[in-house]
C-alpha cells in the first residue's frame, strides 16, 4: 500500500483546512497512518473566498516543511493549488501564475457547484495541449453530474481526470453527491481517488471511505485510484478512456 493523495487541505491559516500548525501535522500524520505516502497541500485559490496567489502559497508550504524538518512519521509533502475554474484562473494560468502539481504535468481545478461554466471544455484542451492535464475535483458533488454523467464526456474528451473526493462515499457532502459518486464509480468514470481532507478528524472517516471503495470497486481497482493513477497524473503518464 502506497497512496497518493492529489488533494488535501493541511498548510494553516491560508484557506479553510486546517488552522494551526499543530494540526496540519496531525492530518498528514494521519493520512500516511492510512496509506499516503506522499500528500500534496492544494491550498483554494478563489476569488473574494481565499484570494491566495503561487507566491503566497509557496511561502506557506516552504514554512510548514521547514517547521516539520526531521519529525519521524510524516508522509512526503508537495504543493499544489485547488483553483476555482472562472476567469481569473485563466487569467492565471495563461500567465504561469496557477500552482501545478510538482513537476508542473497537471493541476486541480474545482467548478462553480451549480452550473458548468461555457467553454469550459475548450480551456480544458488548452491547458492539455500546453503540457498540463486538467484533474478535476469532486465531479460528484456538482449538481449537474448528479443525475447523469453525460456532460461530463466533453471534459473527458478534452483530456481531464476526475478525481473522486473520497468522504463523498461516507456521505460527508450529502445524499447526491454520495449517490453520484457511486454511479460513477460503477460507470468507470474516476481515473484517482484523495481524501480533500480539512482537519485531522477527517482521517477517520477517510479510512472508512477506502474500506466502502475497496468494497465496491475491488482491491485492485481501489488500489490503481489511490495509487497507482495518482503517480501517473504527477508524472505526466495518465492516459484515460
Ligand atoms: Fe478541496
Amino acid at each position: 500500500m502506497s497512496f497518493v493523495d492529489l488533494h488535501s487541505h493541511y498548510l494553516p491559516g491560508i484557506d479553510d483546512g486546517v488552522r494551526r500548525l499543530e494540526d496540519g501535522v496531525a492530518l498528514v500524520r494521519g493520512l500516511k497512518g492510512i496509506g499516503f505516502d506522499t500528500v500534496m497541500a492544494t491550498p483554494h485559490i478563489r476569488t473574494a473566498m481565499f484570494p491566495n496567489r503561487k507566491g503566497g502559497v509557496e511561502e506557506a508550504h516552504a514554512a510548514f516543511r521547514e517547521a516539520v524538518a526531521g519529525e519521524e512519521g510524516l508522509p512526503e509533502l508537495g504543493l499544489g493549488a485547488e483553483h476555482f475554474f472562472d476567469d481569473v484562473f485563466w487569467g492565471l494560468f495563461q500567465a504561469g501564475e496557477a500552482v501545478p502539481y510538482p513537476g508542473g504535468k497537471a493541476a486541480l481545478v474545482e467548478l462553480p457547484p451549480e452550473r458548468l461554466p461555457l467553454r469550459l471544455e475548450h480551456c480544458f484542451f488548452e491547458m492539455r495541449v500546453k503540457g498540463v492535464r486538467p484533474v478535476l475535483a469532486h465531479p460528484e458533488r456538482y449538481r449537474p453530474f448528479f443525475k447523469r454523467t453525460d456532460d461530463l464526456d466533453p471534459l473527458l474528451d478534452a483530456g481531464a481526470l476526475p478525481l473522486l473526493d473520497l468522504m463523498s462515499l461516507v456521505g460527508r457532502y450529502g445524499r447526491r453527491p454520495r449517490k453520484a459518486a457511486e454511479r460513477m464509480l460503477e460507470e468507470g468514470v474516476y481515473y484517482a481517488a484523495c481524501s480533500d481532507a480539512h482537519k485531522p478528524e477527517d482521517v477517520e472517516l477517510v479510512r472508512d471511505a477506502i474500506a466502502k471503495l475497496r468494497k465496491r470497486v475491488g482491491d485492485e481497482e481501489a488500489e490503481e485510484l489511490l495509487g497507482e493513477n495518482p503517480r501517473r497524473i504527477l508524472a505526466g503518464t495518465a492516459e484515460f478512456e
